[in-house]
């Protein structure tokens, strides 16, 4: 079975074990041996393993691991059957977008309800090969309830790091409930994220942000799944939401490996949406588009309604430039009202998701405005998160927009209610 390496991917030295971060700076990544694998051979293996039900391969991670982590010892994997999401095709978005194909893949629908836990049964499995005694991470909040799902799931302690006040009540209770310790941090995402890397090394506890290169190969999986509910039909575009750039380096990193394996006739372009209020690495695109030397500049008070992608230092920057010019994607900006006005049209087809991951469905209806997105391409939006994770920006919305025409308060009497509906309803 092909060896895989821990290389920095920019100097592409081996780091050593249990090391993220080369002498040089940049972030390492798991390198696999596509050499000596058979890509027909392994498509074939993924296909067949489609309808499990019970087992390791019950999950939409797992199920692709020679990709993933192809040495796994079988009894140590934590998993808890995660991906398997849903693909949508609403009429009333069709419609909206005036798009040709849209397809919605809801990574929402996963055990803790956001796309963190492809990445985090990966790296908590891996976690417990090394025989960590606890396992920690900063967070705007989903990340956090993914880790206090996966360490109870692994009998680990785990330790998060969040900025005080600033994570949606949603997440901060499952944090809690699922029996992880939360740190408030009096700060941003970014200030928690540089106490959680001095923590992790000073107390010898595993780190498990997306700077750990196993939670990458985990959130590979989103692509690999997502191709095979298309039959293998490769779609034109990507377009997901951006924070902290793990997704965006891992999308990249999937698509390159399967095409190196003879398994993408072509490249669908990744395009990543980040806030207006919070989009360093938009910025530092369009700079890059001048000056090939420009380097991401950080932002020091992020702010949008997306909390989740609230972000001023994305960590994987780095990967996720060479990822977004690999496939010649783009790199876009979205108002929060933007955001919001996507989030109405997605809660109003029945399917809902966090404000965040609105920003795919906003950045595909900029990009057809512009022009850009045609007519007949095929489009896919990931939604990264669960409606339930953030009621309040819906009440909260609704509210202020007038749109709480949808409630009315009536006594309980028939009468009242039949001329309230009569109103209601006209
Ligand atoms: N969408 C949601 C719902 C998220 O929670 C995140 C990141 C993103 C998009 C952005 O993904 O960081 O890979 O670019 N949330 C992290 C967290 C930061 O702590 O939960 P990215």
């Amino acid at each position: 079975m092909a060896q895989e390496k821990i290389v920095c991917m920019r100097c592409e030295d081996e780091l050593e074990a249990g090391r993220y971060r080369c002498r040089c700076g940049a972030l390492g990544e798991v390198r696999h041996d596509l050499e000596s694998m058979n890509g027909e051979g392994l498509l074939a293996g993924f296909q067949g393993r489609r309808g499990a039900r019970s087992g390791v391969e019950a999950s939409g991670v797992w199920r692709f691991r020679e990709l993933i982590m192809p040495r796994v010892k079988m009894h140590q994997i934590v998993t808890r059957r995660e991906g398997n999401t849903r693909i949508y095709r609403p009429p009333a978005l069709v419609k909206y977008l005036g798009l040709g194909k849209l397809s919605i893949k809801h990574e929402g629908e996963n055990p803790t309800g956001s796309f963190k836990d492809r990445g985090m049964t990966v790296g908590v499995t891996r976690a417990v090969h090394e025989g960590a005694r606890a396992i920690a991470c900063a967070s705007t909040g989903n990340t956090s309830a993914s880790l206090a799902a996966y360490g109870a799931a692994a009998g680990l302690p785990a330790v998060v790091f969040v900025p005080a006040g600033k994570i949606a009540r949603a997440k901060l209770a499952q944090t809690v409930a699922y029996g992880a310790k939360v740190v408030e941090i009096d700060g941003n995402f970014d200030d928690a994220m540089n106490m959680v890397v001095k923590v992790c090394r000073e107390l010898d506890m595993a780190l498990l942000n997306s700077v750990n290169p196993w939670r990458i190969e985990g959130q590979k999986s989103i692509i690999f799944e997502l191709l095979d509910d298309l039959d293998w039909q490769v779609p034109d575009w990507i377009v997901f939401p951006a924070g902290n750039l793990g997704n965006t380096s891992a999308f990249g990193k999937a698509l390159r490996e399967l095409y190196e394996l003879g398994l993408l006739e072509r490249m669908p372009k990744l395009v990543a949406v980040q806030a207006e209020g919070a989009s360093p690495f938009f910025k530092f695109y369009q700079e890059r588009l001048e000056n090939p030397r420009a380097e991401l500049v950080a932002e020091a008070n992020p702010e949008t309604v997306a909390t989740a992608i609230r972000i001023g230092n994305p960590q994987s920057w780095e990967k996720a430039i060479r990822e977004i010019n690999a496939t010649k994607g783009m790199v876009l900006s979205v108002t929060d009202q933007e955001i919001m006005e996507a989030k109405l049209q997605i809660d109003g087809a029945g399917i809902g998701c966090e404000p965040a991951s609105a920003a795919s469905i906003a950045g595909i209806h900029q990009l057809i405005k512009r022009g850009i997105i045609g007519s007949k391409d095929h489009a896919v939006a990931i939604l990264t998160g669960h409606f339930l994770k953030d009621v309040e920006s819906a009440l909260n919305w609704h509210e202020q927009n007038g749109a709480s025409h949808n409630r009315i308060r009536v006594s309980a009497d028939f009468d009242a209610i039949a001329k309230a509906l009569d109103k209601g309803l006209a």
